[in-house]
């Protein structure tokens, strides 16, 4: 049975840049209050009419060249985001048509922050069975258009942005890849973190003109309590994973965490006892983009080349769901 390993990765923002002052025009906050809160110093915004396909096409682009692959080689392609273009079909339907992929298969996946992971998991296994060889998995995300801008959105509207992040899986007989994934979720605290509007179950026709009243098409999130979880969730699903290889984390070269907030980062950074140089963090760029922020930082990580062949490398997610996973890779 071949490895699974990452051939290949990129990552796109687009570029309308949004400061933390810009956003104190529209809501009593603060530059000063959000770099204290969450490590943000800016996030990228969309132009009206951009969607994650679109985001994930220059990401997809770099990954295959850094892979070495043509769009004809891919022969399966899984699509993460919480935020798809349209309800119906998937993104990942646009994306074949958009770049010309052969009539491969494109799975769309929702599993919010923890989607590259998951899509990991997912890649791994056809990969170790044969099914598929060069697997495209894309983490892409438009969060802009669902956030609150005004007082009522303030505590969500800062954190989150839009991005997207690409890496191709292909097998591999060397001693290298993905040595395991673990993935969890726990739906009863769906309303801590959520939309609730547009949805099959809001009425005729999914969304009502009370509910863009009350602003029900909006994320909305339970901060304090997303942050408990967030910190309990992280350090179990990396304890999960070391043991799972007997690794112990001394062993770790690189933990890239998704990028929800720095004081999170920085509290598991502090609880495993790891050094700066070991735990990757852009959050100050690009605030959480959701699925595509685990891809973005590799893909920044393996350009600076803070993860080179060799080095072990465990990621890990929590998100809406809430969902959690991890994953150790040996580069
Ligand atoms: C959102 C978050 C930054 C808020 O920080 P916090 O220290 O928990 O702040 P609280 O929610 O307790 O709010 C403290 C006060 O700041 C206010 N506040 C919230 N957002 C604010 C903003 N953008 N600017 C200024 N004040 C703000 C609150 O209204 C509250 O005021 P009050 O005390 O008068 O009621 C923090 O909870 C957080 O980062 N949570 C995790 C978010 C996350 O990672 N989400 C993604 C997971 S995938």
């Amino acid at each position: 049975m071949p490895n699974a390993y990452i051939a290949g990765t990129g990552f796109y923002v687009p570029p309308k840049i949004v400061t933390n002052d810009e956003l104190s025009q529209y809501m009593n906050t603060t530059d000063e209050w959000i770099r204290e809160r969450t490590g943000i110093r800016e996030r990228r915004y969309v132009e009206k009419g951009v969607g994650p396909s679109d985001l994930a096409i220059p990401a997809t682009e770099q990954a295959l060249e850094a892979a070495g692959l043509s769009i004809k080689e891919i022969d399966f392609m899984i699509f993460a985001t919480s935020t798809p273009d349209y309800y119906i079909p998937g993104s990942g339907c646009l994306l074949q048509e958009k770049m010309g992929f052969n009539e491969i298969g494109a799975l769309d996946i929702r599993v919010q922050c923890s989607g590259f992971l998951y899509g990991l998991s997912i890649a791994e296994q056809y990969i170790k069975t044969g099914m598929y060889k060069n697997i495209l998995l894309v983490g892409a995300e438009v969060q802009s258009t669902a956030m609150e801008i005004s007082d009522e959105g303030r505590d969500t509207a800062i954190i989150f942005g839009d991005g997207s992040g690409a890496a191709i899986i292909c097998p591999t007989e060397e001693d290298r890849g993905i040595l395991s994934t673990h993935m969890h979720s726990e739906g009863k605290h769906l309303k801590e973190l959520w939309v609730e509007a547009p949805a099959s179950r809001a009425g005729h026709p999914r969304i009502l003109p009370e509910h863009l009243d009350e602003g029900r098409q909006y994320l909305k999130m339970n901060g304090r309590e997303v942050f408990r979880h967030a910190v309990k969730r992280f350090d179990e699903v990396i304890q999960e994973g070391l043991l799972a290889n007997n690794l112990d984390i001394k062993d770790i070269n690189m933990l890239i965490l998704h990028q929800a907030n720095l004081r999170i980062t920085q509290m598991i950074q502090k609880k495993l006892s790891l050094k700066n140089d070991q735990v990757f963090s852009n959050i100050h760029k690009y605030g959480n983009t959701t699925a595509a922020s685990i891809p973005i930082a590799l893909a920044e990580a393996v350009n600076e080349k803070k993860v080179t062949k060799g080095d072990l490398v465990i990621f890990a997610s929590f998100g809406s769901g809430f969902t959690w996973a991890s994953a150790v890779i040996k580069w």
